[in-house]
């Protein structure tokens, strides 16, 4: 079978900034990509850490489809209760909803830099995240990349994160006391993964300290909470430098496709207070235990494995 080459088909890949971030024009997520399309996807999101689509036609079904290409799918979050009716594996990011449930106006569930759901052992390995309604100015969404955070670690610091365990765990943000806090404190997800993980695909060591999820634990293991968060402090800043970063304006129809195992991201919280409404679509790839550049195993404290289909 002879195969014909992506770019043949009209696909273009075009960083948009030094060290993250990528462009993918020439494609239409609603059709069934040829697998070599699917191929030069997953190529530009190795390399490149996110990748954004512009201008998609797609719902629910389509998104699910689409990120069923690149592995299982999971359901829409450990903690989610609502999904959408019938499609369970989307998680609506929805500033109407936070109004409800966490009793202020805001436009993302977390304005902190994380990797998403991190409390997991095994964390999803990539998100797709599909826009829908949004302000008028304001709410851009901000990725790092962690493997060039990693390399450009002195080394003797490089070498410190390479055999240190981190905690990390969930925190939810809903009104203390309510039947949500509650439930989530009952499920708690809690779990240590090695401060630098090994991509299984690409090898690249990746800086994997997701603040929002290791920022109320702050405990590296055999360090005090002091010295844990004096580390911490280092590490989450080194991984947030600006120049690591790709921010990303959304308009309708946009996509952004990152790897969960190679960068932080950020919901820039400076939309709440315009009364608009935000509305994104996010869908999560099944994740592998990380493992550390020794090979060692992240180590679940609590809650279960999250597996999609
Ligand atoms: C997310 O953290 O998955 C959502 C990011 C956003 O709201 O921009």
């Amino acid at each position: 079978m002879t195969t014909v080459p992506s770019s043949a088909l009209g696909l273009d890949v075009v960083p948009v900034a030094g060290y993250i971030g990528a462009e993918i024009t020439g494609v239409d997520l609603r059709e069934n990509l040829e697998d070599a399309v699917i191929a030069d996807i997953r190529r530009a999101l190795h390399e490149y850490k996110v990748v954004f689509f512009r201008d998609q036609e797609i719902g629910h079904a389509e998104q699910i489809a689409f990120a069923r290409r690149f592995g299982k799918v999971t359901p829409a979050h450990p903690h989610e209760e609502s999904p959408p009716e019938g499609f369970p594996e989307i998680l609506p990011i929805d500033s109407r909803r936070y109004e409800k449930n966490l009793g202020r106006k805001r436009t993302s569930y977390d304005h902190s830099w994380h990797t998403d759901v991190t409390a997991l052992v095994n964390p999803p390995a990539a998100s797709i995240l599909r826009s829908d309604i949004l302000p008028p100015y304001g709410g851009d969404t901000t990725w790092t990349n962690l493997v060039t955070a990693y390399e450009n670690l002195p080394k003797e610091l490089r070498e410190l994160a390479d055999k240190i365990d981190i905690k990390h765990q969930f925190q939810t943000r809903a009104v203390e006391g309510s039947q949500r806090s509650r439930k989530v404190a009952e499920a708690n997800l809690v779990a240590y993964h090695p401060a630098v993980r090994v991509h299984p695909v690409t090898g690249e060591r990746a800086l994997f300290v997701s603040p929002g999820f290791t920022r109320g634990a702050r405990e590296i293991r055999g360090f005090s909470p002091e010295q844990s968060e004096r580390i911490l402090k280092l590490l989450w800043s080194e991984a947030t430098r600006v120049e690591y970063t790709v921010r990303f304006r959304w308009a309708v129809g946009s996509v952004a496709f990152w790897d969960n195992r190679a960068t932080a991201h950020l919901a820039i919280g400076d939309a709440g207070h315009l009364d608009h409404d935000r509305v994104l679509y996010r869908v999560t790839l099944e994740g592998d235990v990380p493992k550390g550049v020794d090979g060692r195993e992240s180590e679940l404290v609590s809650g279960q494995p999250f597996y999609g289909s």
